[in-house]
């Protein structure tokens, strides 16, 4: 348990996910370890009622915040392809800038 938190801060500490970099990821994260001590802390006590519940918490902070994760990673790369399309839209509108026969490619942000 303390191994995966731990895998989780590292993972945020992480350049490569810097779109995880957000508040509400750490809120995720925070939601998450507090579930997970509440069950260490249930688990000590041997206590029967709060140990279930704490375990529920803990297991819906888990898809909890792998769906925020596939949401957020969802974003990135529709952005991101948003802007490779249009880069190669613009690369064809102006190589075909002198060929007035071919299939008309209109230039972003050009007026026309
Ligand atoms: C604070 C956020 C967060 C919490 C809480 C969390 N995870 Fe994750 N988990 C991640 C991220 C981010 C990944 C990496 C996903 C990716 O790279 O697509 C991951 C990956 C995983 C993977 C590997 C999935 C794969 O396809 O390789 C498993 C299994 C997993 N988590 C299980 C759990 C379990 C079980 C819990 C609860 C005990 C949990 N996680 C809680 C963020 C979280």
């Amino acid at each position: 348990m303390e191994r995966h938190s731990r895998s989780l801060l590292d993972l945020t500490n992480d350049p490569a996910s810097i779109a995880l970099k957000t508040p509400e990821y750490s809120k995720q994260s925070q939601a998450f370890v507090r579930a997970a001590e509440d069950l260490v802390d249930a688990a000590r006590r041997k206590d029967g009622d709060a140990a279930p519940l704490a375990y529920v918490s803990m297991t819906l902070a888990c898809v909890q915040c792998h769906r925020y994760v596939a949401r957020a990673r969802s974003r990135v790369t529709r952005t991101d392809m948003r802007r490779r399309l249009r880069r190669r839209v613009v690369a064809r509108c102006s190589q075909r800038v002198d060929a007035p026969t071919s299939r008309s490619v209109p230039c972003p942000g050009r007026a026309r």
